[in-house]
């Protein structure tokens, strides 16, 4: 049985808050990007779950009131390590079946994603097996999905449907999240991905499919409360923008919040879907001059996913500098999936981040914690370490932040507290 006890952290050698010098609200940008709180030999207090106090270690100890209570507590010497607010992975894709091996060799005999797509590999070679899954079996895909995430430091997952593809596969698909959810001690934020691809049966009636969506999906998915937010891969080979504003329309009709998958292998005018406010525009790379300009002004947050550059092969990243220097808020997430980036690393994203988008590691941490909570609208209680927050932690066996990114592929996360409860149990 996993417990939530009241935790006491001492001995932090560097304790990452992402406290807002500025004290602005809203996601960061630009500089404060680079602005991690660090506190040197740090300590936390989590009680109930929350995050009740932080500081250094030497003022904790001499607290009186602490002091008679610390037997109460489970007190952790981190003997030096680091900690930074659990990561927030704001865009994941977990309920699938099998990996998609196939794909996996054709692309390394040369085949690009939407020639695979094209020739029937890619996302629709994923829906039978989901189609014909039972809920516990989809059900155990995501809860292994989360123990693994937790373990290397994440402690907030969005997680998407979208490989069923038919009202009922993606009501499953859904509940699947929710019911795992339930017994996860971390935070998972459902998102309803119906317009994913036009499967087989509706080829050539992308149309036909899109009013599906809207008004056989969108409506139960809003009145069962099985998800918060409603995304649309808007691309080449699957929706276009128009396509796009039909599922947004449907969304607000319903009190659903959205998001997008956009501008991965191609350009769409962004500025546009501004009107439906949208937490978050994900993938970015053929994003324009003019859009990031406009988006500058916005509170959409860029969320950029370099695990999928990374397993296509790509030579180009998102343009990460020219999003962070015009004044964008920059989220970094892994988006797990079993066509473009089977990662569940939080880290590693953060790595690549680091090696081919030129991000410090200073930004790479922000934008994987406090941004990927503004990114799932959930700032109020994560992504950052400080009182009255959600006691999420991520403690890792290093000196220096700086090596969380540097130590590409390790996994160095030694615990992860999720809600107060740590993994593995001490
Ligand atoms: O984010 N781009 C659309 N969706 C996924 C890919 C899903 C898949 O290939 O299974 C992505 O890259
Ligand atoms: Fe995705």
């Amino acid at each position: 049985m996993l417990r939530k006890q009241a935790l006491l952290l001492v001995n932090i050698g560097q304790l990452l808050t992402l406290h807002s010098v500025s004290g602005k609200v809203g996601p960061r940008r630009g500089r404060e990007l680079r602005e991690v709180g660090i506190i040197h030999d740090g300590a936390v207090l989590c009680v109930g779950g929350k995050i009740v106090s932080v500081g250094t270690t030497r003022a904790a100890l001499r607290d009186p009131w602490l002091n008679k209570s610390r037997r109460r507590f489970l007190e952790i010497d981190c003997r030096g390590k680091v900690v930074l607010p659990g990561f927030v992975d704001s865009h994941t894709h977990p309920v699938f079946v099998h990996p998609r091996l196939v794909d996996f060799e054709k692309r390394i005999e040369g085949a690009s994603y939407e020639q695979i797509a094209s020739a029937g590999g890619g996302i629709r070679s994923s829906l039978e097996a989901v189609r014909a899954a039972s809920s516990s079996e989809l059900t155990e895909k995501v809860s292994d999905f989360l123990r693994q995430t937790a373990s290397y430091g994440t402690t907030t997952v969005e997680a998407k449907s979208g490989y069923g593809l038919t009202r009922d596969s993606e009501i499953k698909s859904l509940k699947a999240i929710l019911q795992t959810a339930i017994a996860w001690p971390g935070t998972v934020v459902p998102t309803f991905l119906g317009a994913h691809v036009v499967p087989k049966e509706f080829e050539g009636r992308s149309q036909k499919y899109v009013e599906s969506v809207c008004k056989d999906m969108v409506p139960v998915v809003a009145r069962r409360k099985l998800a918060r937010f409603v995304d649309v891969f808007c691309d080449k080979g699957a929706f276009n923008g128009r396509e796009m504003e039909q599922v947004f329309e449907a969304a607000a009709a319903h009190h659903l919040e959205v998001r997008a998958h956009v501008c991965q292998l191609s350009p769409t005018p962004l500025a546009p879907f501004l009107r439906f406010h949208p937490a978050s525009f994900d993938h970015m790379d053929h994003v324009s001059d003019a859009d990031i300009s406009t988006l500058a002004a916005h509170d959409t947050v860029a969320t950029l996913v370099p695990g999928a550059n990374y397993f296509l092969g790509l030579a180009t990243y998102p343009p990460a500098r020219k999003l962070i220097d015009a004044g964008v808020p920059v989220a970094l997430a892994t988006d797990f999936n079993p066509g473009t980036s089977p990662t569940i690393s939080m880290p590693m994203a953060m790595s690549l981040a680091c090696t081919h988008m030129k991000m410090l590691p200073t930004e790479a941490i922000s934008a994987a914690t406090i941004n990927g909570a503004w990114a799932l609208r959930l700032a109020d209680r994560k992504g950052s370490i400080e009182p009255g927050k959600d006691a999420d932690l991520a403690i890792f066996d290093v000196r220096d932040f700086r090596e969380v990114p540097y130590w590409f592929g390790a996994n160095r996360c030694y615990r992860t507290i999720l809600n107060g409860t740590i993994l593995p149990e001490i």
